[in-house]
């Protein structure tokens, strides 16, 4: 009993995986910084070798946290173990996270090796990252449907050669509970030196199954489990962390361990990651849906009433729901909004920027007498100087009237210089798009639009994600304010600084 169960988050790079969840530096260091507070043990900040981008987010997530291990994906190649060791050396613990698919169908059809050839080029692989790091994980990609004794085989030899955790991912979401359990077990079983490294899952969700299989696996002896927040990830996603912190905690007499994550920082992660990526969670989600712990019944919630046992299993307030917690109003001054910020983990780097965003702060508590945690985090969002702004929007204006076209007017700033426009459309945010293009001809496609209440009431922010692709590259961008037309402007705009900034990257499975 109390073992502790290693949580390796993986939202910065296989939840990034998903199409449309690509993060900017500066949004991977937020989210980094969250799941530092809520103490996971290993964050994936990303694949360093995949672009220019990705090394310097990996890189900056290495600099910046000090409480969790910062690891960086590379295949078993020397220039991908390379960068990523590059981009891990200044963290304060750092991990190579080296891969090589191991079933036969991968290794014939998409790596063209023989599995002679895959077995001497992970012991190759985890020579190079010695050089870095000694905290080095292995991956057999496509593990759910490897050759049990061809895996007994590439594990001896990559522990012999120092890998220190084995991690067993189930790529294509394939394997059902018991089995995957049997696996892990006979794994441990017959490796020679399993008891000298950590034993790791990585479960996909294509049936469903990845939060169930990843908990078989801990009951057969896994002692990581990589996860991300909100089961964000490639296809259907990945297992989710919230409910694999949370059965553990609440079924701490089953799994005989324990994690070490702060789940009262769960809510936050997973309205971070949501509004970052522009993924909504679904309401009845386990955890971290709106609906997970509202009781509609009579009878349930007269049962809550007199006994919250009856119906509660977990408490909603240690997963992290708080009512909308208030905190700051149009008399508060400086400090206090500063240290507010401090308390919320919102980095201030310089005066100039706590100026900028107080001022932005006095002009909101005009409009909203009432300012939440989360409308200070929307704030700070939006404060943010990356990427750097080419399109920013000055002033706009809107018409809608029963019976008329709605129009908008906007005036922007492009790359230093004002530029005005004007267009009309179907309704008032499909009027301003239109003006925005008049100025931008940006050549996107508007592949999303939703928009979020950040708090409850209706002088509530909207927070609004826009997601655009262009040439097979897609991003996401985010805006709030009063105003949902502004919100919106202003979150195209972002999408198309995104768009702007960019450049490609490339997945380490393709
Ligand atoms: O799903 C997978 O196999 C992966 C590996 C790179 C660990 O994401
Ligand atoms: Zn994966």
């Amino acid at each position: 009993m109390n073992d502790q169960l290693i949580i390796f988050d993986t939202t910065l790079r296989d939840g990034e995986q998903s199409p449309g969840a690509s993060m900017t530096r500066d949004e991977k260091l937020r989210i980094a910084r969250q799941l530092e507070r809520m103490k996971v043990n290993v964050i994936e900040a990303g694949f360093a070798a995949a672009s220019n981008g990705d090394f310097e987010a990996v890189k900056a997530v290495a600099e910046a946290i000090r409480e969790s291990t910062v690891c960086s994906l590379a295949r078993a190649n020397e220039n991908d173990i390379r960068r990523a060791g590059e981009a891990i050396r200044p963290a304060a613990s750092g991990r190579i996270h080296t891969f090589i698919a191991t079933s036969p169908i991968h290794m014939e059809k998409k790596l063209r090796m023989t599995p002679d050839q895959v077995v001497e080029q992970a012991v190759r692989a985890i020579g190079w990252a010695k050089e870095y790091t000694n905290d080095i994980e292995f991956s057999a990609e496509d593990a759910g449907r490897s050759e049990i004794d061809f895996l007994c085989r590439i594990f001896e030899a990559v522990i012999k050669a120092g890998a220190t955790t084995i991690n067993v991912p189930d790529t294509v979401g394939y394997n059902v509970p018991e089995q995957f359990a049997e696996t892990i077990r006979s794994l441990i079983e017959r490796v020679p030196g399993s008891d000298k490294v950590v034993w790791s899952v990585h479960c996909h969700n294509d049936l469903g199954l990845a939060v169930a299989n990843s908990l078989a696996a801990v009951r057969a002896g896994a002692r990581q489990v990589e996860c991300t927040v909100n089961g964000l990830g490639e296809r259907a996603g990945n297992a989710s962390l919230e409910e694999i912190v949370m059965a553990v905690r609440t079924r701490k007499d089953i799994f005989q361990c324990d994690t070490r994550v702060d789940t009262t920082q769960i809510v936050p992660a997973s309205k971070l990651v949501s509004g970052i990526t522009g993924f909504p969670v679904q309401p009845n989600k386990a955890i971290v849906g709106a609906n997970a712990f509202a009781h509609e019944s009579g009878i349930h919630q007269d049962g809550v009433l007199k006994h919250r046992e009856t119906y509660e299993i977990m408490r909603a307030e240690d997963v992290g729901w708080s009512t909308n917690k208030l905190v700051m109003g149009k008399h508060s001054g400086r400090n206090a909004f500063r240290s507010r910020l401090q308390e919320l983990g919102v980095d201030i780097t310089s005066e100039e920027q706590l100026n900028h965003a107080f001022a932005r702060f006095k002009e909101l508590a005009d409009k909203k007498h009432e300012i939440f945690d989360e409308d200070l985090q929307a704030l700070m969002s939006d404060e943010s100087s990356e990427p750097k702004e080419h399109f920013r929007l000055l002033s706009s204006s809107f018409h809608s009237e029963t019976g008329e076209t709605p129009c908008a007017r906007v005036t922007l700033a492009v790359g230093g210089t004002e530029a005005k426009a004007e267009s009309c459309g179907s309704g008032p945010v499909d009027a301003a798009f239109k003006a925005i293009e008049v100025v931008a001809r940006s050549g996107t496609e508007l592949l999303l639009y939703s928009v979020n209440a950040i708090t409850t009431g209706t002088d509530a922010q909207g927070e609004v994600t826009v997601r655009l692709s262009k040439d097979g590259r897609v991003v996401n961008g985010q805006g709030a304010d009063t105003d949902i037309i502004v919100a919106s402007a202003k979150a195209y705009l972002n999408a198309l600084n995104k768009i702007q900034a960019g450049a490609e990257k490339m997945n380490p499975q393709v």
